[in-house]
């Protein structure tokens, strides 16, 4: 039976998952009620010197029919005094003590740092973690994603919380920035345990068209927010992975954005993550998503053959090479499995309009099921994606394997365009349609 234990950078929790920063840590009671519910840990909702939030201040995307694909808040850190938080925090340690309390900290000053640290560390927190991250409303104050868009100021802030720090310290990043690695790097160089990533991405929601301001609407203004939820989770996933395979960084990571279920966990871990942390889903679906988070994480290790969540930490990130270390002989083909296929032929106008006309429909109307002209296809999938039945559209290897050649080497071998009009185009391998066939369909 799979253990899901972990010891993330000197911090012990009974599993990997963590609450993010954000409303469902706002208390003492719902972090308390969410240890009982399974939870393994909880980053509190930031501390700092008390701000004065604006209603509303969310904003959510939907996307035909499903309901917050994505989410944007404007909220800034605790409204709440530090001593009540202190209070809280002491008293859900005393309940339980092996349960992961990471104090979330935001504040300007050396002596305001240092005087936090301290006071959290009195409180009995198990980890700090430090937010550089917020891109809104903060960062106008010289905090948050300002701090982490600058390297060296996150360097020395960091470097004034290790002096007085007697627990594990965590970075955590802001995705509004070109190379997540530099800020990391600068987190290792100050001596900090961890780093977490991904705090939200600043953007604007949608815009309310009819009376000219955008979401959400306080008053009949607005103004940017930080984007997070489903649809953030491949932007995180990326920058753990940049994090994680940097040599200059080699830091445990907690990875955070758009996790909902046990799957998008994996995904993490297996990019190098130790920890995954969640906001958006919780505030969607309150803290019983544990029960799912847990046990199919559990199914899915013992299914691995995987006893400990170290065993996969990062298992991925040997086959993430860079573009021009793929094979470029590697060569599939879309095939259609006539039996499940049900004549939406989405496919065809896909493929007709998308990409390659390689998808060609019957001349006898009553015969909607399309057919490949694999000499056009360049098997680029999204027939495949677009098809709406399950495996009906497959693709199917066509090379031998035998000659594997990546753009690197077809460089060292002098074998890649290099004028205009070359020779070697890779689109001189398939047909394109006369433009005036166009006009004749
Ligand atoms: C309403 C809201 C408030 C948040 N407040 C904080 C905060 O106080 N401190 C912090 O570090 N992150 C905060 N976050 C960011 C989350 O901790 C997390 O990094 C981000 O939402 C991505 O994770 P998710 O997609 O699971 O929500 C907040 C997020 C939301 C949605
Ligand atoms: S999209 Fe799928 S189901 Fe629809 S016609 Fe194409 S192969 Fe058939
Ligand atoms: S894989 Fe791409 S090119 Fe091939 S049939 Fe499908 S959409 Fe067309």
């Amino acid at each position: 039976m799979a253990n899901l234990e972990i010891n993330f950078a000197g911090i012990k929790a009974p599993n990997p998952f963590w609450l993010a920063s954000g409303p469902p840590t706002n208390s003492g009671y719902q972090i308390m009620k969410a240890f009982d519910q399974g939870w393994g840990g909880a980053v509190w909702k930031t501390l700092g010197v008390p701000v004065v939030n604006v209603s509303s201040r969310y904003g959510g995307m939907n996307h035909r029919g499903t309901r917050v694909v994505g989410f944007n808040n404007i909220e800034l850190i605790t409204d709440r005094r530090l001593c009540d938080n202190l209070r809280e925090m002491e008293e859900v340690k005393k309940h339980f003590p092996n349960h992961a309390v990471i104090a979330s900290l935001m504040v300007q000053t050396k002596k305001e740092w240092q005087q936090i640290v301290s006071d959290v560390q009195n409180a009995g927190a198990d980890g700090i973690e430090l937010n550089f991250g917020c891109p809104h409303g903060m960062c106008e104050r010289g905090m948050g994603s300002v701090v982490g868009q600058e390297p060296e100021v996150l360097e020395t802030i960091t470097r004034w919380v290790m002096e007085v720090a007697k627990i594990p310290v965590v970075v955590k990043l802001t995705p509004n920035i070109s190379d997540i690695t530099k800020p990391a790097q600068a987190a290792r160089r100050a001596g900090a345990n961890a780093i977490s990533l991904i705090n939200t991405i600043q953007s604007l929601i949608g815009v309310d068209i009819d009376n000219f301001v955008t979401y959400p609407v306080v008053e009949n203004h607005s103004t940017n927010g930080g984007y997070c939820g489903p649809a953030v989770k491949p932007i995180a996933l990326n920058m753990v992975k940049n994090c994680a395979q940097h040599p200059l960084v080699r830091l445990p990571i907690s990875g955070i954005g758009g996790v909902e279920n046990w799957r998008d966990a994996v995904e993490f871990i297996l990019l190098g993550a130790s920890s995954v942390q969640i906001c958006t889903a919780v505030m969607h679906y309150g803290f019983g998503i544990i029960r799912d988070l847990t046990s199919g994480l559990g199914q899915y290790m013992d299914s691995h053959g995987f006893s400990t969540i170290d065993q996969f930490v990062g298992k991925a990130l040997p086959n993430v090479k860079t573009w021009e270390e793929l094979n470029l002989n590697y060569s599939i083909k879309a095939t259609i499995d006539s039996k499940k296929c049900i004549g939406c032929q989405l496919c065809y106008i896909a493929c007709e309009d998308g990409a390659h006309q390689a998808i060609e429909l019957n001349d006898d109307k009553n015969d909607r099921i399309p057919r490949i002209n694999e000499e056009n296809c360049v098997g680029c999938n999204l027939c495949s994606l677009i098809c709406p039945v399950e495996n009906c559209i497959t693709m199917i290897r066509k090379d031998d394997g035998k000659q594997s050649q990546s753009w690197k080497q077809r460089t060292e071998a002098n074998h890649v365009p290099t004028t205009f009009n070359d020779e070697l185009a890779g689109g001189l391998s398939h047909s394109v349609p006369d433009p005036m066939e166009a006009l004749k369909k």
